[in-house]
């Protein structure tokens, strides 16, 4: 990632240095790199790879910070905070291109076919999610078409990513195994948001219901809700709403229902890792899988 971003401008590089000392974890390049090693072995291709699409996701989330007005990340403060929001825009910018140009390097047209198809939906995502922000109609298989279009199609690629060399079998077993563990993470990021351990968690929380979205908590929330649930929507996208709805979802069993439907995601991701040989990679994908859902950070 650092060889990638590197610029022979002193300011610029100064600024990508200094991001450099902090990540998160680095769940998309484990998800490249465990997968290759279960079915046939790491090659430099894919530390490039996983490089990409860390980057990638790193884009979106100086992006995401600035649209969702948080001021931490991985326990420092975010872009926007440090920086200013032009920065931050453009920071974002200099990640998203510096992938493209890190895939479109190795020079295989149908990874660069891949990354930029898959950025698209990301972004396609983003936008939906932002559109059907306070849409208290949405339904659970819109929800799971924006997590989907935000979040699992990039797990989904990494895992395929790290297939390249196994059967068109596993390869379509690995995509399914990395859809439903991104499926299951966001669906656990939703809930994390409700947390009340932002030190813990090393970001802003609470972001979700301020901006209205619709994540799964709030959605189980309302089909439970009975004669309240009109009430409920009406504190739908309102900053003090918010406060009252957040109590709501932590006391009732909103957050353990999302959960469970994390749980079931993350059952099929296991499902998916029978297709691969037995080994020590595929008892570490599947340790990776169990963490998503018992993770409290
Ligand atoms: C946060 O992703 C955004 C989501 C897709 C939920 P991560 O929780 O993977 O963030 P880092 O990379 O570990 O900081
Ligand atoms: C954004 O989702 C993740 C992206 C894929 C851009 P969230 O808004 O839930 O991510 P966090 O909670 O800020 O990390
Ligand atoms: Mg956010
Ligand atoms: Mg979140």
């Amino acid at each position: 990632m650092a060889s990638a971003l590197a610029s022979p401008e002193l300011k610029v590089d100064g600024l990508i240095r200094d991001l450099g000392t902090f990540h998160g974890k680095m769940l998309r390049p484990a998800l490249v790199l465990l997968v290759a090693d279960a079915l046939g072995g790491i090659q430099p291709l894919h530390h490039q790879l996983g490089a990409a699409l860390e980057l990638i996701h790193t884009a979106t989330l100086i992006h995401d910070d600035l649209i969702d007005d948080a001021d931490t990340r991985r326990s420092r403060p975010t872009a926007h905070v440090r920086f200013g929001n032009t920065t931050a825009i453009l920071l974002g910018d200099y990640f998203y291109t510096h992938a493209f140009h890190l895939v479109a390097s190795l020079r295989d047209p149908h990874l660069t076919e891949r990354l930029t198809a898959t950025t698209n939906i990301i972004c396609g995502g983003e936008l939906h999610q932002q559109l059907a922000a306070r849409d208290t109609t949405i339904t659970e298989a819109e929800y799971d078409r924006i997590i989907y279009g935000k979040t699992a199609c990039l797990t989904e690629l990494a895992a395929e990513f790290g297939a390249a060399q196994g059967s068109a079998t596993q390869r379509q077993a690995a995509a399914r195994f990395g859809a439903a563990c991104g499926m299951a993470f966001q669906v656990v990021d939703d809930c994390l948001d409700f947390s009340d351990d932002p030190e813990k968690v090393g970001k802003s929380l609470g972001t979700d219901l301020e901006c209205g979205r619709m994540t799964l908590p709030v959605i189980r929330l309302l089909e439970t809700a009975g004669p309240r649930r009109a009430e409920y929507e009406r504190l739908i996208g309102d900053r003090q709403g918010s406060v009252l709805l957040a109590e709501a979802i932590r006391s009732g069993g909103a957050l353990d229902a999302a959960r469970q439907t994390a749980r079931q995601h993350v059952d099929l991701a296991l499902t998916a890792l029978e297709g691969f040989p037995a080994g020590p990679a595929r008892d570490r994908l599947a340790d990776l899988a169990r963490f998503i859902v018992a993770r409290d950070f």
